[in-house]
């Protein structure tokens, strides 16, 4: 027999929610050569720990900030804030703090396995970057909903939709000719303090933004193959 739920939603919520034609994106001639060509210009993509103090026009970064708010998220709540920081007080402030954090991270909190795993990065407590870079995106996460208008407060599978945000984000500082670096000194709750955020919002990411330095270089390490990475249905059995 089958179960009959019963309906208690009030007569707002049961009216007939509204759509409107999908706006196609446009199919190019060869789809494979394109996501080909996306690939490998994805590929290209580094973090960057090494900036130049050439500016760039705010403009350009609510551009960025624009790609990142385009990402889907759960119930369409977009939890995330983006707080696109360039005064040189502010960002001295920030470094001064996360080198406190990053001190204590790399002296005691880190496990050996840890800084063992970092060691190809060549990373250590003195963050330069955080005031070069001339501007630091703090990307915080919203554990509710602060919109008025919105059916409820609530939020759901925030880190997911923050995380596919941040992904966008990137790929937009990517294809705009930029570097960013994903950073997360750990703890971040001095960001809340020092950016003044309201209580429900969590940092998240701090990502500088920028101009690479004149002969920046980057870790030399490898990606996973794609069939590291990819299963198409299931992993084939192996014959006993
Ligand atoms: C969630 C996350 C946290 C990260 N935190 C730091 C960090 O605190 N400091 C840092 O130098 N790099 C950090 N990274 C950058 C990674 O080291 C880097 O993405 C990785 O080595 C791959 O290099 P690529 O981004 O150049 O491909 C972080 C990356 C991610 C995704």
């Amino acid at each position: 027999m089958s179960c009959v739920h019963v309906c208690t939603l009030d007569t707002s919520m049961a009216d007939r929610p509204t759509f409107i034609p999908l706006d196609p994106p446009s199919v190019p001639d060869d789809p494979v050569r394109a996501a080909g060509m996306f690939r490998e210009f994805m590929s290209a993509r580094r973090s960057v720990r090494e900036f130049s103090s050439r500016d760039v026009p705010r403009e350009l970064i609510e551009e960025l900030v624009g790609t990142a708010g385009t990402a889907p998220s759960g119930a369409n709540k977009q939890p995330w804030s983006f707080v696109a920081v360039r005064d040189p007080d502010i960002k001295r402030e920030i470094r001064q703090a996360a080198e406190v954090e990053e001190r204590e991270f790399y002296a005691r909190r880190a496990s050996e396995t840890w800084l063992r795993d970092l060691h190809p990065f060549g990373t250590d407590e003195d963050k330069p970057f955080l005031e070069t870079a001339p501007w630091l995106i703090v990307v915080f996460k919203c554990m509710k909903d602060g919109r008025s208008r919105s059916e409820s407060d609530q939020v759901y599978y925030v880190n997911e939709s923050v995380g596919i945000a941040v992904g966008l984000l990137l790929a937009a500082v990517h294809h705009a000719g930029l570097v960013a670096l994903t950073h997360t000194p750990s703890p971040m709750k001095f960001l809340s303090g020092i950016l003044d955020r309201p209580e429900h919002e969590r940092p998240f990411l701090l990502i500088p933004v920028g101009w690479p330095a004149d002969g920046c270089v980057v870790p030399d390490i490898r990606r996973k193959r794609l069939e590291e990475i990819m299963v198409v249905d299931r992993p084939e059995r192996q014959s006993q």
